[in-house]
């Protein structure tokens, strides 16, 4: 049994803000039938700790990065947690990454890294007996593993792999806490942490890292691509031997349209019709002759929902309708709460967890017009309950759906609509291929029945998983 830590800043259903917890929370139940045991380390977040129930004290630390600090050990919602308890670092109500302010907390740096080395000592020197063949760090939340593994002897003996689900976010620091991140000063070179003058904790586990991973194949690719790359695509290109994609899967008890107890369950499309009145009636939108188009995502830069204001009025001239849930950037909540004016939109500011199943169920079609996705979930959860996905051609999304050209239409085998470039121009003409499928009544059915048949769960990936797990375990 190959015997894993899992070190994140986020895991469901215990604390989320995006994919990486549906990921997290998802990849020990996907790993055990693989005889992989994967334990999880999370910071003692205020939610965390008020779900953690009978948890035994397996470690402790009279000065993590400024405070006493504790691991304690308990299982919750199925998982085995190690949940690191430190208050000074995360006793904080709010935004897991953000002060009131909307900015960053300022000892973001220290926060992280404390987590990072709390894993490297459970990787040195184990809990309640147990010891971590492999730790798989997930972000720039946990890239400093390798460093402190190396700074503490365990290099060699406890294999490492860094999986990048966003490569965006770098985990940057000023020079001047070297000392206080208790980092090695000859590390601070291009080979090793530095970037552009900072300190890097997303470059810090890239290239120490014995494995890299991404979180599809195609995103794997973009990354040594200077548009993908956010700076790192040398580095990405230099580590390209280490580097593979490995899509998400979803839960798919989670997302299993015949028992979601959010909604009025159904095993074939015709059953989604029940879903869409009430989708409908719940939002106040009228009856229409196009496609319920819905959203469910974070509104940020990276999701291209701009562009889909800007083609908006085209796909609303279709008689197509849109349904939105997501919170994010200011400036983009205003535009759709501006957008919902008109009668055909209706939208949904805040985070809401049933609302986005009643949603997938009752749309007709879930719109993924990102920039980048180094993944995406909710084109998966889109496939399983078929409701067809129409997505820029990049990252993940590129991976998961099926386009309907003449060629897949012909044999039958189309899942979604994909755009590219990812502009205004391209997405409106894809929103027209849409509204025209849409309208071809046995194509639509057909394209939602192979939705529905295409496997978006863990099978394949934890596979893979496994055999890394095992490449990257040090001989004994
Ligand atoms: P990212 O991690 O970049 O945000 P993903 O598609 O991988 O994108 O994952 C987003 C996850 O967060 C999905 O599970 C999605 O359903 C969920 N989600 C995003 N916004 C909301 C929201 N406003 N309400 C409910 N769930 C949301
Ligand atoms: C990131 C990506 C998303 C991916 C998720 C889980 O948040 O933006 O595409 O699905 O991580 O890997």
């Amino acid at each position: 049994m190959t015997q894993v830590l899992s070190v994140a800043s986020e895991c469901a259903p215990l604390v989320k803000t995006g994919g990486l917890a549906d990921v997290t929370g998802a990849l020990p139940g996907a790993m055990a039938a693989l005889g992989v045991r994967m334990r999880t380390l999370l910071p003692g977040y205020p939610a965390v700790m008020r779900a953690l129930g009978d948890a035994a004290e397996v470690m402790a630390d009279p000065d993590l990065f400024g405070g006493p600090a504790r691991v304690l050990a308990a299982k919750v919602a199925g998982l085995e947690m190690l949940v690191l308890d430190a208050p000074h670092l995360y006793a904080r109500d709010g935004s897991i990454y953000l002060g009131p302010d909307g900015r960053d907390w300022p000892d973001n740096p220290e926060r992280f890294a404390a987590l990072s080395w709390v894993a490297a000592r459970i990787g040195v020197e184990g809990v309640a007996g147990w010891t971590p063949d492999v730790i798989h760090a997930h972000d720039w939340q946990a890239g400093f593993v390798p460093d402190y593994l190396h700074i503490m002897g365990g290099t060699g003996r406890t294999g490492t792999i860094l999986t990048i689900h966003n490569i965006a976010f770098h985990g940057l620091a000023d020079p001047g806490k070297l000392a206080t991140l208790r980092l090695k000063p000859a590390r601070y070179t291009s080979d090793g942490f530095e970037f552009w003058g900072r300190i890097s904790a997303l470059k810090a586990g890239l290239m120490g890292a014995d494995r890299l991973t991404t979180v599809s194949p195609t995103y794997a690719a973009e990354l040594m691509r200077d548009e993908f790359g956010m700076g790192l695509d040398g580095v990405m290109r230099h580590r390209r031997a280490h580097l593979t994609g490995i899509l998400n899967g979803i839960d798919e008890d989670a997302w299993n349209a015949a028992t979601d107890p959010a909604i009025t369950t159904y095993t074939t499309p015709a059953g989604k019709a029940a879903n869409k009145a009430a989708l409908r009636a719940a939002f106040g939108l009228p009856d229409a002759r196009g496609p319920l188009c819905v959203v469910i995502s974070r509104l940020t830069e990276q999701k291209g929902l701009d562009l889909l204001l800007d083609a908006l009025p085209g796909m609303l001239a279709q008689g197509a309708q849109l349904a939105l849930l997501g919170s994010g950037d200011p400036a983009l909540e205003d535009a759709f709460r501006n957008a919902a004016r008109d009668s055909n939109v209706a939208v949904r500011i805040g985070y809401d967890e049933a609302l986005s199943h009643r949603m997938i169920a009752g749309g007709d079609a879930i719109l993924v017009p990102s920039r980048f996705e180094p993944c995406g979930l909710t084109q998966l959860y889109g496939l399983r309950y078929g409701t067809i996905p129409l997505v820029a051609l990049t990252g993940g999304l590129a991976d998961t759906v099926i386009h309907a050209s003449p060629a897949a239409l012909g044999v039958g085998v189309a899942t979604g609509v994909q755009f590219h470039p990812v502009t205004a121009e391209a997405l409106r003409g894809a929103l027209d291929q849409l509204c025209r499928l849409y309208a071809d009544a046995p194509t639509w059915a057909a394209m939602q029945a192979n939705a529905m048949r295409q496997p978006v769960g863990w099978a394949q990936s934890a596979a893979a998983y496994a055999q890394l797990y095992r490449d990257v375990t040090p001989a004994t």
